[in-house]
């Protein structure tokens, strides 16, 4: 390992981007598929991680949410998120926010209350181990607005527990403005609001994210840069941008990871963090995500530091949290130096 591969992996940071059905390792989709006695579209899992190879979004979303077939019971949901959280600790993450699809289990017969019971005994169990968690509830933005109000009605006994409202999925042709009064009935129950907005779409489509859904953070956000006022605006606000450097190579947004824009995003003053948004088909985890930037695009140990203060910033941690977890990141590379 280099200094700065070293100096990464014991730096508390947060992760703020990270769906909890992409991180269903092949392993993990067989063991279920076995004890639910279901099919699987791969032979094996060699086979599966074969697969993996995308050119755009929505050659992985085909994917990815044939995948998730296998997900039926509430031992699977919990099982799904305590590996995720287990191998995100090892990657010195301190706390994270986490997003889930529920329309993609509903729609098969699977109840809201299975996945979220699921996911939330293993997020309760972490938190006894230290690591801190938030849940986010994504409605799928191919689905219709009146698709995501009923998931919204489904999800009502469960949020006091739910953080915040996201938006993924197929993005071209679905613009965030399509959800703009489910995205308001959201904010009227007290929920923050995050959208993917700027991975393949353009850079309309992060304005609408900001000046019609109102977002608290955007998810991804790249092409903002392709927009100088757009850029200007996101670093006035200091909106936090999850940036996800392997899925963006994987999903080929960008052609190799020394054309990233993470370090140009520093640069120009937005608050980027990083993130492996689906690590079980892109290729790592949290702290493979800073290893790949870093190599990728050459980041000082001064911005990586940034990187991790950013994710703490960024969260919807209250500021107390916020401020103890920005000394603790000053106390590690204080013992570094
Ligand atoms: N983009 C959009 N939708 C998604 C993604 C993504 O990167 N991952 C899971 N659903
Ligand atoms: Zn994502």
């Amino acid at each position: 390992m280099t200094a700065l591969e070293t100096f990464i992996a014991g730096l508390p940071k947060a992760e703020l981007h990270m769906h909890l059905e992409g991180s269903l390792e092949p392993e993990l989709m067989f063991a279920i598929a076995r004890r639910n006695k279901v099919d699987i579209p791969f032979k094996t899992v060699e086979a599966a991680r074969a697969a993996y190879d995308f050119s755009n979004l929505q050659d992985f979303l085909d994917i990815y949410y044939r995948s998730t077939d296998v997900l039926r019971t509430e031992a699977d949901f919990h099982d799904l998120t305590a590996a995720y959280l287990a191998r995100v600790a090892a990657d010195g993450a301190r706390h994270v926010e986490v997003f889930f699809d529920p329309q993609t289990h509903t729609a098969r017969g699977v109840e809201f209350s299975t996945v979220a019971d699921g996911m939330l005994s293993a997020l309760k169990s972490a938190q006894q181990t230290g690591l801190t968690s938030k849940l986010i509830l994504c409605f799928l933005r191919h689905l219709s607005e009146e698709a995501a109000f009923e998931t919204l009605r489904q999800a009502e006994p469960y949020l006091d527990r739910i953080a915040a409202v996201g938006l993924d999925s197929s993005e071209m042709g679905h613009p965030p403005s399509k959800f703009a009064r489910v995205f308001a009935a959201a904010r009227e129950r007290g929920l923050r609001l995050v959208a993917h907005a700027g991975e393949e779409g353009p850079p309309a489509y992060v304005w609408e994210a900001l000046d019609v859904l109102h977002v608290d953070r955007l998810d991804h956000g790249n092409r903002s840069l392709e927009d100088a006022a757009l850029a200007e605006r996101l670093v006035r606000d200091q909106m936090t941008l999850t940036v996800c450097p392997l899925s963006n190579l994987k999903l080929c947004v960008v052609k190799d990871m020394a054309a990233h824009p993470l370090k140009k995003m520093l640069a120009l003053g937005l608050r980027a963090t990083v993130n492996s948004d689906d690590p079980a088909y892109f290729g790592g985890y949290l702290n493979d995500n800073y290893r790949a930037a870093a190599a990728g695009v050459g980041l000082t140990r001064d911005e990586v530091v940034q990187l991790a203060k950013n994710s703490f910033l960024g969260s919807f941690l209250d500021g107390p949290s916020i401020l103890r977890h920005l000394k603790d990141i000053d106390a590690y590379t204080a013992k570094f130096s």
